[in-house]
Parts: structure tokens; sequence; C-alpha cells
């Protein structure tokens, strides 16, 4: 079944009001609703008294309209009377401060103390809802984050690190302890990289980092755990932020979930730019699959101006349906907007919900209401169906964890790089997995390692063994850097990369904003081609087994290779050395998609994208106006459109923001 409904947070509202919401969720055709997410303090007012009530009667209340629970677990904001039990409850952030109660978000992951607090609420929960015929699933916690460096934190990671090294000298030795004489003599000196000032021995902070995504991991795990026991045939998932979320590493977030489950917010109070990069969007989808290689759900998309203190633009006519189909095309099964009135207290007042304050049904009500009349049409026909890809990006949190501790340039991000690359495959129509450096690659004609900096020999062993039996892979700069530990590897760069990649690393070169090099393609392939403008991150290289593909036009290195083309077994890796503008890619990756052969199910047209999902051999193809303009596009086969069973062949018109899902006739 597909899923389609909304947030609801019933405490929130007088009960008199609440038939009326049900009422009104039901004409939307909404058959599910996430309740419960912040209400620790109503189900449990005083430590071990229970008042699941109210509860009940808001879940028999949306139950005669058949509409299914989803039950959030209240544990991102605990009551006072929780937080109250010991100043060691609250979270200490990497400036050495102690959030103090007041947001959400304010505990330390490690206390015993509130996981045994945590352990109650989800027990009860748990023991109360296993039988209700009405509830079908969990939402762990609400959006993991935020790292914690108090010294219950700093114990569990010294514990965690005896754990993952032989002893205190293999620590030492791999940690490279001997600089500035930081050589351990006990696990208890270890400190957390906040205590040491603002420049940490890079092995500490990595390694904390590490640590305080898998905190969260077990914070999860402690609550799945309770949930799988007793609610056997639940499912459980946590609502995650996207690819933009950089301190968890969410392949492993997402192992022990059933699936997982995106929030999503396009304009929100913080994107003070009114244009939306419709790939932006799309790669969280991505990475969203990737994390299970499986569909996923939007535990909460956008339904209104987003804001606390300020508020943003608000969605314009048909973007909310627009990005709901847009998630549904990448891979959801599931879609929750967030959420349904918007609140007249609290810190959220101004994030605005389907209904406004008011309670006045208005265009974004019926926007979601057309879409509840074409889910219930066409729901199961997509429910299910795969995205299907023969290309994939590997993202590195390891790499990630690494560059945010030394970026190695101001202007470099390692998200804005992986960015550019995601964006020339998607305004082309080409699917693309986000996958974990040790994945499979054998599904994919085309591997894309973007910055992996810090690179496991036994992944750099699988890169090579995938060029080697026919695969193409494309590296970019300031990869094969740094080895596990975070130090730099005692060979010529790109490390363990260097041989499949046919190159060497000769000397690199870190530039300012205002200085930058141009590159100059050295095929006739690219002739006539645009010089892209390189800068950040040079690196002259020098093949050994590779052919040159570009040089640098300009300063000491002028002449000197840039990008690099090796063929290998029955494969193919080129390096891209130097960090380039946008066109970089886009002319790198047209000429590998059509070595290669492949190609987007359909023409492209500026701002309209194409992606499509399988249902065993039937294809669905999405067609998505992200323009506020109409736009024409050509089909050259008869398609029906799903949502309205229209016909279209030839030049078609979309409407601004429009959406047709097209089968062959
Ligand atoms: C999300 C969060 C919601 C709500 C929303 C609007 O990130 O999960 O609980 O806070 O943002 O701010």
């Amino acid at each position: 079944m597909f899923y389609f409904g909304v947030d609801y947070y019933p405490e929130q509202w007088p009960e008199e009001r609440w038939p009326i919401d049900a009422k009104l969720m039901a004409e939307a055709k909404f058959n599910v609703v996430r309740l419960a997410e912040f209400a620790w303090a109503r189900m449990e007012p005083t430590e071990g008294s229970f008042d699941f009530e109210w509860l009940d009667r808001a879940i028999e209340i949306l139950g005669k309209y058949d509409i299914k629970i989803i039950l959030g677990t209240p544990t991102a904001s605990a009551p006072p009377w929780v937080m109250q039990k010991s100043p060691d409850l609250y979270r200490v952030r990497e400036d050495g401060q102690r959030v103090t109660f007041g947001n959400r978000r304010a505990y330390c992951p490690n206390q015993p103390l509130y996981q045994e607090c945590v352990r109650r609420i989800v027990t009860a929960m748990a023991d109360h809802y296993a039988s209700h015929p009405k509830v079908i699933g969990w939402q762990i916690d609400n959006e993991f984050g935020d790292r914690c460096y108090c010294p219950t934190c700093q114990k569990k990671f010294q514990e965690w690190l005896r754990g993952r090294y032989e002893d205190l000298d293999d620590l030492n030795q791999k940690w490279g302890t001997v600089f500035w004489s930081h050589t351990y003599s006990d696990w208890g000196e270890i400190p957390t990289p906040s205590a040491t000032g603002s420049s940490p021995n890079p092995a500490l902070a990595l390694d904390y980092f590490r640590f305080c995504s898998e905190t969260y991991v077990n914070f999860q795990e402690l609550q799945v755990d309770i949930l799988k026991t007793i609610c056997p045939g639940h499912f459980v998932t946590h609502n995650l932020m996207g690819f933009g979320y950089d301190r968890i590493n969410y392949f492993d977030l997402g192992r022990g979930l059933d699936f997982v489950s995106l929030d999503i917010y396009p304009r929100s109070q913080w994107s003070t730019d009114s244009c939306i990069d419709p790939s932006e969007l799309a790669l969280n989808h991505a990475t969203l699959r990737g994390l299970k290689k499986q569909n996923f759900w939007v535990m909460e998309q956008q339904s209104g101006a987003g804001g606390w203190e300020m508020i943003s633009m608000a969605p314009r006519p048909g973007e909310m349906r627009l990005w709901a189909y847009q998630s549904i095309a990448h891979g959801a099964d599931g879609i929750l907007f967030f959420r349904w009135r918007s609140a007249r207290y609290g810190a959220e007042q101004y994030w605005h919900g389907l209904l406004d304050h008011d309670a006045y049904p208005g265009r974004r009500y019926d926007e979601a209401k057309q879409m509840g009349k074409e889910l219930q049409r066409i729901g199961d026909l997509i429910h299910g169906s795969e995205v299907r890809s023969q290309v994939a990006m590997i993202l590195s949190y390891d790499s990630r964890f690494s560059f945010e501790i030394q970026p190695n340039n101001p202007l470099f991000s390692y998200a804005q790089h992986f960015k550019q690359i995601y964006r020339v495959f998607h305004q082309g129509g080409i699917p693309v997995d986000i996958i974990p450096p040790h994945c499979d690659l054998s599904p994919y004609r085309l591997v894309i390692a973007p910055a992996l900096h810090v690179l496991p020999e036994g992944c750099a062993q699988a890169l090579t063994q995938y060029v080697r039996a026919g695969g193409t892979l494309l590296v970019t700069q300031r990869s094969g850097v740094k080895d596990e530990a975070n130090a730099i590897v005692n060979q010529r760069l790109p490390g363990y990369l260097a041989e499949v990649c046919g190159v060497e690393v000769v000397e690199y070169d870190s530039l300012s904003r205002t200085r930058q090099n141009r590159l100059e393609f050295a095929l006739p392939e690219f002739s006539g081609k645009e010089m892209p403008m390189v800068g950040v991150l040079c690196e002259i290289l020098k093949p050994t087994t590779a052919k040159v593909l570009a040089c640098y036009a300009e300063d000491f290195y002028a002449g000197k290779p840039a990008i690099t083309w090796n063929r290998v077994g029955k494969g193919q890796a080129v390096y891209a050395g130097a960090l380039g503008d946008q066109s970089l890619y886009g002319t790198l990756i047209s000429w590998l998609l059509e070595k290669i052969e492949i190609k987007s199910a359909l023409a492209q047209c500026e701002g309209v994208e194409v992606t499509e999902r399988w249902q065993e051999g039937r294809q669905l193809v999405f067609i998505l106006n992200h323009n506020d303009c109409q736009k024409t596009i050509h089909l050259d086969k008869s398609y029906s459109n799903l949502l309205n069973d229209m016909t279209y062949t030839g030049e078609v018109q979309l409407e601004p923001h429009g959406v047709l899902i097209l089968t062959l006739c």
C-alpha cells in the first residue's frame, strides 16, 4: 500500500477539534498519520506514571476513517523532570559549554540515566500499542545529530578506542603521537578533540567523529531492540536529514532500520535564495535510497512556509505536489507532510503546516487533496517499483569527516564538490546510486569516487578489480591521501589508486579565490569544448601508464597534466587532479557516458527532470517541470499518463510545476 499522510500533534490542540481534523484528513485521502513524536510530557507526566488515554482517543478518532498510525518515540525532547535528574544529562558542545533547558536535542546520548528514562517510556509505549490494530510502525526519536563532548563521552570514547586498537602502542603508532610528544601512556589521558584547542591531532578527531556517529547508532539500537522485541509486527524507521547532514554515518544508521525516512524542506527559513536547485533535492533522495539500497519514505515534507524567527518564501502553487512526486520518482514509497496545522505556540510558530494557524483549509490543503486523489488511483502501481542505476557515486563519511577536520583549502567543500558531479547526471536524466566505499560495484558501469580522501587499502583493491573487470572509474583530486587513521599515506599520491589510474601526483597547489588556473584539453575529441576554469586544489600529474586528457594553461605548471585517462584490463580510469567549474564535469562525464553508451530515457529540457522507476518489466517515466513557466518536451513514442489516463506523443506542453507519470502505450 502507498502511504500518504501528515504529521499531527493532537496534544497541541483542543480535543473538540480532533474529529474535524480527522475528517479533513480523510477527505484528503490520507491513510497514515505520525503521532506522539514530541509528547513525552503528556505520555509520562511524572516519572513512571503513564497516560496514553488521550493518545488512544486521538487514534480512535483517526481510526474511524481507517487512518493508520506511526508512533514517534519522544526521546528527542525530554520533559523538565527528566532533565532535572542530573546536570550531566545535558550535552556539552564543542566549545565546552553545556546546553541548558529550552530547546530540544539537549541530551547526551551516552548518559546511562537518560538511557534508563528512554528505555522506560519506549517500553511503556511499545507495551501499550504492540497489538493495537491501527498502529503500523515507529519512528525513533527525531533527526539524530549533534556531537557531545562531555566527560562521560570522553570515558566512553576511551573504551571505544580500546576496542579499536590492539593496545596503546598500536594507537600511538597509528595516530603518530610522537608528533608534539602526544604519546599516551594511559587510555585515561586521551582527550576529546574539543579539549585540545583548535587543531587536534587529525587521527584523534577522526576517531572521535566516528565514535560520535556510532554513539547515535547505538542509541537508536537501544530503542530498535525494545520495539522489535515487543512489537515484532511493526516497522521501525528514523527520519534522517538527507545528503546535507554530515555528522552521522547514515549508512551505519540505516542498517538497523526496516527502512529509512527522509525529512525534506526545499524552502526553509535558512535558504535565502528563491531558486531551488532540483538536483540538490534529488541528491537527498538518491542518498536515502542508497543507504539500504532500497526504497524509503518521506516522513516530513514541507507543506508551508518554513520559519522559526524568520519566515521563508511559501511553496508556490504546485510545488508541494511537485516535490512529493519528485521524492516518489526517486524511490519514496510513503509521503507525509509536515505538519498538519501551524502551531500557535513554541519555537516553530512560523513553521507552517498544511493548514495555517486559523485552521481554514486553503490552497496548500487543496493541493495535498489533489495528490491524495491521484495516489488513491496510482499508489499501488508505483509502490515497490524500483529505481535502476548504472552509475554510482561513492559517499565516504570518513573522507567527509576528514575534510571537516582539515578542509585543505577554505574554499573546498566535499559536499559542494559531490553536488557538482551529481548535478551533471541529474541534468542529463541519468539515475545515480549513492553507495558506501565498501560496496559491491559489479552492478555499475560507471563509478565516481569524488575526493575519496580516506581510502582503506581493501577499498582501493576493490576499485582496481572493478576497473580490470571492465568498469569505468572517475576519481577526483585529493583521493587516496589518508589511511584509515587519518595519517597521510607513505606513498606517492594518489596512494593505493596510483596504479589503477596510471598516474602520480608530483606536487599540489592550494589556490585562493583570486588566483585560478585554466585547462586545455589534449585530445582531439574535446576540440571546441569550453576551457574549464580550475582552482582551489590543483595537482600536477605525471602519467605512468595513463594518457593525458587535459593540461594546465597557466602558472608555473602550465603545460603539465591535470587530467588523465588510463585503460586497464577491460576497463578505464579517469583521474581529475584539479577541482573544476561545473563545465569540467559536464564535459568529462558526457564524454564517458558516450563511450560506455549510457543514455537518458528522454531528451533533456532545461529544468525538466526525467526519472524512471521500474515495476518489473514496466517502465514508469516521471517528468517533473521544476520551472514556474510552461515547458515543451518531445516524446518520440506514444505514452499514457497514469495521472489522467490521457495519451501523449510528440510535442507535449508541461504546466508550471507540472508532473507526468508515463508508461508506454
Ligand atoms: C524538522 C524536524 C521537525 C520540525 C521541522 C521544522 O527538521 O524534524 O520536528 O522541527 O524541522 O523546523
